[in-house]
């Protein structure tokens, strides 16, 4: 028997559009399952691989988890749903996070939305005793200065999946999560793109080497398996390293 193959399995990506979330779209494609994600732009067309994003083998839906009522609406074309990843995320730099405006803003992206969507599929994921990984960030377990949004929503996170994990075991839906490092994506573009920042990070993360959208995959794919049969409520730290 084969734990990580997904054929005949639907899975939804959040946030699948690029980055990690398409790395992890594309590894459960990869292992059979039938993958959709939902990104904020209008199309496929929109995106190109240049951004992290490979969108071939995928259906891609636009949904802008920040507006509530597009997550109430969302229709998708699937009717059964066996794995649910949430990796939708924003970050505002700049101090714009010490705005309540953008403060408000990447709570609603990054921990509300969580809720709102999972909480939209809980009766498809009960029907097929599915599995839901949230991704947060290791930048829940210690302070990020600039950006207390961004802080709050991903330690919120981390708790939310050990909350949805109890609540929900009961109906056979097991919650987990994956809380990354460093990871080269279009969002850490402001630190992978500057030499010298770029070099005081690797420096500080043991393996020496930034974390790639597939070494998040081959978590996801761990949790989302009957390899992870007893697990439920674990957000599980994928980081090289950084914050041991
Ligand atoms: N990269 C890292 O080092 C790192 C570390 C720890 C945690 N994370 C987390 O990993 C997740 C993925 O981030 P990433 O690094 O892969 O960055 P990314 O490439 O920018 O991916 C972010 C994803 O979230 C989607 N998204 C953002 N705002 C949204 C909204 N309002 N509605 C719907 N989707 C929205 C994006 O859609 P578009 O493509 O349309 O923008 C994209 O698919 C995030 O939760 C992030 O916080 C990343």
């Amino acid at each position: 028997m084969n734990e990580l193959d997904f054929s005949g399995k639907q899975v939804l990506v959040i946030g699948g559009s690029s980055g990690i979330g398409n790395g992890i779209a594309q590894a459960f494609r990869a292992h059979g399952a039938r993958v959709a994600v939902c990104g904020t732009r209008a199309g496929a067309a929109d995106y190109s691989a240049d951004d992290g994003s490979h969108l071939e083998g995928l259906d891609y839906t636009r949904l802008d988890v920040a507006d509530a009522t597009a997550v109430e609406r969302f229709n998708p074309y699937f009717e059964r749903l066996d794995v649910l990843v949430l990796a939708q995320g924003a970050v505002i730099y700049r101090r714009g996070e010490f705005e309540m405006a953008g403060f408000r803003k990447v709570m609603e992206v990054n921990l509300m939305s969580l809720m709102a969507c999972a909480s939209k599929f809980h009766p498809m994921l009960r029907e097929t005793k599915g599995s839901v990984i949230i991704v947060s960030s290791t930048a829940a377990y210690h302070s990020t200065m600039g950006n207390p949004a961004y802080n709050a929503s991903k330690t919120g996170a981390v708790g939310l999946t050990r909350t949805l994990g109890e609540a929900w075991a009961d109906d056979g839906i097991r919650v987990n999560g994956i809380a990354p490092g460093l990871v080269d994506t279009k969002m850490t573009k402001v630190t992978t793109a500057n030499p010298k920042r770029l070099e005081g990070a690797l420096e500080r993360i043991p393996l020496k080497r930034l974390g790639t959208p597939a070494d998040m995959a081959g978590a996801a794919l761990f949790l989302a398996s009957p390899l992870a049969s007893y697990i439920v409520g674990q957000t599980i730290v994928v980081d090289g390293g950084l914050i041991l």
